[in-house]
């Protein structure tokens, strides 16, 4: 038997027996006689003793070993002389009568530590060393139990896990396909899925009812911390729902996530915010509420025709930073080189601090006087101390999409974006169609298989931009957790659908024939929801990239760096799969 217990697992009750351990060194110290080694596996460290003046020889082996060896000992369990309340096996320590190098190690790359001296490139390449590191193991282990509750709380309400398959065709979701070549088809490729949508569409039509698949999706877009190119969706599907019955489902789901694995509770429904109001209050989609900060329009006040850039803006809103009237100069340049870079791209920012005496002292005093001011300061509900941010722009959705930017700044920088709270809400009425500069057409906001709302179905041919998507998606503390929608299930609305896509019938059945044609056989009202797990599960966790909570992620550059992954093919591989490379420099 390698172990009797684990290195996690020894207390007080068991001193005074004969244990075998297995683990790994995580540290060793030499005091006079004593050599003390802390013994690591993945359920905790155990310390071992050995005594020079008891045996010299073990003594000696034990001084040589080094960090990361794999060791075996036997040896009794001892009360400790001086206890460590800080791990749950440091009441006892275990006296060794026997030890085993199971393996030796070479010196690691960085320290196996919480607080390890190792950078996050050299972490990458050697993650299989990162992930005996406490910090990335428990996110495995919170994820693990998140997949379980999940598979249980689902299964109890009747929905059934059906895999799909991962060699596809295109699905349209807005980003590029990774793509496979098929040596059997030449010149052929299969997509990879980036989401199972029309697959657990055909599922309800095979009437499955309720489905749910943690799975595997594949997107070519550029990374940031919240999107990996693969990632993991909770993806579900159900048969005669609304999106009120939906909700309900997937917010009890959210709800009992928290509760059994952040132990928080949550009071009424979640909140309900239309896009469009979340736009204008907040210039965000996935708004963080666990903050106010909220957007308020100035142009009734501002445009008073002394200051030629709010004049002629199309959109001027502020926001009031409590307590921030302090801020120097040069936090307040700070600020406004933050506006002004390229990601956020305002061409300035404006202030007025609100002074102790009620007076307002702003950027631009020259053009407006204390009674301008004044009515600024009533409307944007400022105090003695407040700082007044004030942004300005020709294109209203871009401006607010800055002063969102500037918001979470300023929610940062004041500390309300506590890691600990969680505010969460549906956003719902998105536009069915946004307009793509670079397609030169409207494009489906979720995807193309989204139901309009019923009461905007007539203005599919007169107005398109104003129809509503009946749409959801959940935010949580500013992320987008999941999002769905109740699918079309009438193959007439999804030709429509296509047609205002810019599809030709022909492409259109080309392309989704497969769907069109299941509709034709009795296709049931249907609609469903895919949550990131990734994202649950590093908000759960408090961290600031999902690529902590996935045990083997890739790079912003889409690489695996300890893989060495993407890499050319052999010469032999292109011909087998009747490709030639026609590399630009
Ligand atoms: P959507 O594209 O909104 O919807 O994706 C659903 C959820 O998946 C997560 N997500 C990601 N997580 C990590 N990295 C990524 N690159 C990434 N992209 C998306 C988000 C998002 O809310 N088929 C539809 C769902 C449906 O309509 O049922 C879909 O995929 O948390």
């Amino acid at each position: 038997m390698y172990r009797t217990h684990t290195c996690g697992e020894l207390r007080m009750e068991h001193v005074g027996k004969e244990v075998t351990l297995a683990g790994w060194v995580q540290r060793s110290r030499k005091m006079g006689a004593m050599t003390f080694i802390d013994l690591r596996d993945r359920y905790g460290i155990t310390q071992l003793v050995f005594n020079e003046d008891t045996d010299a020889e073990l003594c000696a082996q034990a001084n040589k070993l080094g960090r990361e060896f794999v060791i075996q000992v036997v040896g009794t369990v001892n009360e400790r002389y001086s206890k460590n309340k800080n791990i749950p096996t440091g009441d006892i320590e275990i006296i060794v009568s026997q030890l085993k190098v199971l393996n030796a190690s070479e010196i690691p790359p960085f320290t196996i530590e919480d607080n390890t001296d190792g950078g996050d490139d050299i972490r990458m390449k050697y993650r299989y060393l990162d992930l005996r590191r406490n910090a990335v193991r428990k996110n495995l282990e919170l994820r693990h139990k998140m997949c379980i509750e999940v598979r249980n709380y689902l299964s109890n309400l009747g929905f059934l896990e059906v895999e799909t398959p991962m060699l596809i065709g295109s699905t349209p979701e807005g980003a590029r396909d990774f793509v496979v070549p098929s040596r059997m088809n030449p010149g052929q490729f299969y997509a990879l899925p980036q989401s199972p949508q029309t697959l657990k569409q055909l599922l309800m039509v095979s009437g499955f009812d309720r489905y749910f698949q943690i799975v595997k999706c594949f997107r070519d877009e550029d990374l940031r911390a919240d999107r990996q190119p693969e990632f993991t969706q909770i993806d579900c599907e159900m048969s005669f729902v609304t999106q009120e019955d939906i909700i309900q489902t997937f917010e009890g789901m959210a709800k009992h996530l928290f509760k059994v694995l952040r132990g928080v509770e949550f009071d009424g429904p979640f909140l309900r915010l239309p896009w469009a109001e979340a736009m204008r209050r907040f210039g965000s989609d996935k708004p963080d509420m666990r903050f106010g900060m909220e957007f308020v329009e100035l142009d009734d006040i501002l445009k008073t025709g002394a200051f030629p850039v709010f004049d002629n803006a199309a959109y001027i809103g502020g926001i009031c930073a409590p307590g921030c009237a302090v801020y120097t100069r040069k936090q307040l340049d700070q600020l406004t080189d933050f506006v002004k870079r390229p990601q956020i791209g305002a061409k300035g920012l404006v202030y007025a601090r609100v002074q102790d005496d009620g007076t307002v002292k702003s950027s631009v005093d020259k053009f407006y006087g204390q009674e301008v001011l004044q009515q600024l300061k009533e409307k944007m509900e400022a105090k003695p101390g407040d700082l007044i941010l004030i942004l300005s722009g020709d294109d209203a959705m871009k401006t607010r999409k800055q002063l969102c930017e500037l918001r979470l700044e300023m929610g940062e920088r004041l500390g309300l974006r506590d890691k600990n709270k969680f505010a969460l809400l549906w956003v719902t009425e998105f536009p069915m169609f946004e307009w793509s500069e670079e397609e030169g057409r409207l494009m489906a906001m979720h995807h193309p298989f989204t139901h309009p709302m019923d009461e905007d179905i007539a203005l599919l041919d007169s107005d398109p931009a104003a129809v509503r998507a009946d749409a959801y998606d959940m935010v949580c503390n500013g992320v987008e957790v999941g999002g769905g929608s109740i699918r079309i299930h009438d193959p007439e609305l999804q030709e429509k659908m296509f047609e205002i896509l810019g599809f030709t019938p022909e492409k259109a059945q080309e392309q989704f024939g497969f769907l069109m044609n299941a509709f034709k056989y009795g296709a049931p009202p249907h609609g469903g929801l895919a949550y990131g797990l990734d994202r649950w599960v590093s908000l759960f966790a408090g961290l600031d990239s999902i690529r902590d909570c996935i045990a083997f992620p890739k790079n912003n550059s889409g690489r695996d760096v300890m893989l060495d992954a993407p890499a050319a093919l052999d010469q032999s591989q292109l011909d087998e799969l009747s490709l030639k490379l026609d590399l630009k420099a």
